[in-house]
């Protein structure tokens, strides 16, 4: 079996190379390894792969191909990420990375036969709505980014409605662990308890996620695309809903160090909480959540003491 990982070389994109050639799958990845952060951080990630039998590297952008492989699976990972980013001049970067490319990808597939075209969707569509968030609610992103995700989601609906692309999305809410990005939150929070830094903590630092450990995402990916699943939207949330001001607590307890923490104004386009309703998923999927925060928190820990101390 054949599948298309886009985005391989980064955070979720890699763990999911590498799960995938543990099953034996033979993967082509297309990553551009854009500059959002640093190459040799993405060079990192796909190391444990890119000499693998099973795995080719495909370093593009997508916008530059017109062709692409002939595959059973699509994972859809490539994306420009980052709410804060989202904002002003910036937007074009997210309407090429996230619509045009999805739309370019679809295009493409409505014409070849596949079995499962999974796209990584996010909470970010959700908007300030009332929490469980349900995939049944209305949504209503509050950021750039949101809206271009979201439109990307349609847009693999709509490809499914009328082509018949098999497509699924899913919502993943704030993924953690290993090679989690350096933009996000405890990536951040544990570089900064290793140097003796300040926290810096966007508002009161009670707002709350839903923490998701990136092997559950992977797991989540993996049954969508072997189930018989189409044209359905599932949120992938971890369960661990925790106040960022608790987190903190639990990264102290895990490295032994107290924190200094530093508020400061809330940032616009970020929720106030996350917390999703994964009923749909544990019925459809069968997917339940494995990994705790504690045990998740720790991993990610270990990870950066080997990479960032
Ligand atoms: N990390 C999270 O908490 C989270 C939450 C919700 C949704 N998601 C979604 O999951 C996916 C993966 O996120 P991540 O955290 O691993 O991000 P990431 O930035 O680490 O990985 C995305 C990769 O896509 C590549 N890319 C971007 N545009 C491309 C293009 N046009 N052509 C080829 N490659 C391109 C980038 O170089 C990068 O390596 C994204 O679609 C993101 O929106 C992530």
């Amino acid at each position: 079996m054949k599948v298309l990982v886009t985005g391989c070389a980064g955070f979720i994109g890699s763990h999911l190379v590498e799960r995938l050639l543990k099953e034996e799958f033979k993967v082509i990845g297309i990553d551009c390894f854009t500059d959002y952060y640093p190459r040799e951080i993405k060079n990192k990630n796909i190391e444990s792969f890119i000499n693998h039998p099973n795995f080719t590297l495909i370093d593009k952008d997508i916008m530059e191909l017109n062709e692409f492989p002939k595959v059973d699976f699509v994972f859809h990972e490539a994306a420009q990420v980052g709410v804060r980013a989202s904002w002003g001049k910036n937007f074009d970067t997210y309407v090429k990375n996230n619509i045009l490319s999805t739309q370019k990808l679809l295009e493409y597939y409505k014409g070849v036969k596949i079995r499962k075209f999974v796209y990584a969707s996010s909470s970010s569509v959700y908007g300030d709505v009332s929490i469980p968030m349900s995939e049944n609610l209305q949504v209503k992103p509050i950021s750039p980014y949101g809206v271009t995700k979201l439109a990307a989601e349609n847009m693999c609906y709509l490809y499914w409605k009328n082509y018949g692309v098999p497509t699924v999305s899913l919502r993943y809410f704030t993924v953690y662990g290993p090679r989690q990005r350096p933009d996000m939150a405890i990536h951040k929070f544990i570089k900064a308890i290793f140097n003796n830094e300040e926290l810096i903590v966007y508002g009161d630092g009670n707002q709350t996620r839903d923490f998701t450990y990136v092997d559950d995402v992977v797991e989540a990916n993996i049954l969508a695309a072997k189930s018989d699943l189409v044209g359905e939207i599932l949120n992938v949330g971890g369960g661990s809903r925790v106040s960022l001001n608790n987190l903190i607590r639990l990264l102290e307890e895990i490295t032994c160090k107290k924190s200094k923490i530093k508020y400061v104004e809330t940032q616009k386009g970020d929720v106030r909480d996350t917390l999703a309703d994964t009923t749909k998923i544990k019925e459809l999927l069968g997917w339940k959540p494995e990994i705790n925060i504690k045990e998740g928190l720790r991993r990610q820990v270990e990870w950066m003491k080997l990479n960032f101390q």
